[in-house]
């Protein structure tokens, strides 16, 4: 069990991929955690996996996109350790596939609901929770190379991800000095099974994938950008977006 001054972090789409090892990297470093997921059943195998290597984590079943369950989440994590010092935004749906051409309306709605509107949701109640409390707090919002540089055949993830950093910046703006930052961290091709999904539904092979991006990271690396914008080491960084692709970006 860990001391009740271990920060107390959430992790939204924690249930697998990035998230899911954000939660094991952040427990290691010995934060306590709650997972979110709208997947119970891989978000309660998730925390208790930390938990059976000594971690504190729970799971909080949340779908990121209804306002309720998010207030709710952010409740529960409060109330289960007291406070809120750190959370990851980072539950995400794939990329849609269609040229803007060929784009269907109802599509991009919902992929820019589930990337971006549920970010602004998750920020809501979390920056009322941290200011609430007094601060210190951090909050890293997972954007992606996508903030940066378009994908032809992808608008509604593309603009969303874009949108990530515009969100990021106003919130870091709006909590500036209350104790409180918000930072972006915007992985490359991170090997999980978003990636994968992505890639088969394409078409693609790994082999393309890398000659396109580089090297797949790992999502534990990106993990690692999370932990360090979440500790006190990055103390004065606010409003940034950190790019974690492995150098594809200044190629
Ligand atoms: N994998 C990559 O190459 C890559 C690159 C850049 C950015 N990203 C971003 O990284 C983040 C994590 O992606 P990943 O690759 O680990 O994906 P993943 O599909 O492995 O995990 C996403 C998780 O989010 C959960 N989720 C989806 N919709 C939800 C909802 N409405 N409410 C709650 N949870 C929900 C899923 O159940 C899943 O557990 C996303 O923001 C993604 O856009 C991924």
């Amino acid at each position: 069990m860990k001391t009740a001054s271990a920060p107390a972090t959430l992790v939204t789409g924690a249930a697998s991929g990035m998230g899911r090892a954000t939660a094991r990297v952040f427990a290691a470093a010995g934060f306590r955690v709650v997972l979110a997921d709208i997947n119970a059943d891989a978000g309660r195998e998730a925390a208790d996996e930390i938990t059976s290597r000594g971690g504190e984590a729970h799971f909080v079943r949340a779908d990121v996109t209804k306002p309720d369950e998010v207030a709710n989440m952010v409740a529960a994590t409060a109330d289960r350790f007291g406070r809120l010092d750190c959370a990851v935004n980072n539950a995400a749906c794939p990329p849609d596939s269609d040229r803007i051409v060929d784009a269907d309306v109802e599509v991009f709605r919902q992929v820019v609901e589930v990337n971006l509107t549920s970010v602004l949701a998750c920020l809501k109640h979390e920056l009322a929770q941290m200011v609430d409390q007094g601060g210190p707090g951090a909050i890293v919002n997972i954007g992606s190379i996508r903030s940066f540089r378009a994908r032809a055949g992808s608008p509604a993830y593309t603009a969303a991800k874009h949108a990530i950093i515009g969100l990021t910046r106003t919130a870091a703006l709006e909590c500036a000095g209350t104790g409180v930052r918000v930072n972006a961290v915007c992985p490359g091709a991170i090997d999980t099974p978003m990636l994968r999904g992505s890639r088969s539904a394409r078409g693609d092979t790994e082999a393309a994938t890398t000659a396109r991006q580089g090297e797949l990271g790992t999502p534990e690396e990106v993990a690692h950008a999370s932990l360090w914008l979440c500790s006190s080491a990055s103390s004065l960084v606010t409003g940034q977006a950190l790019v974690a692709d492995g150098g594809y970006l200044i190629r």
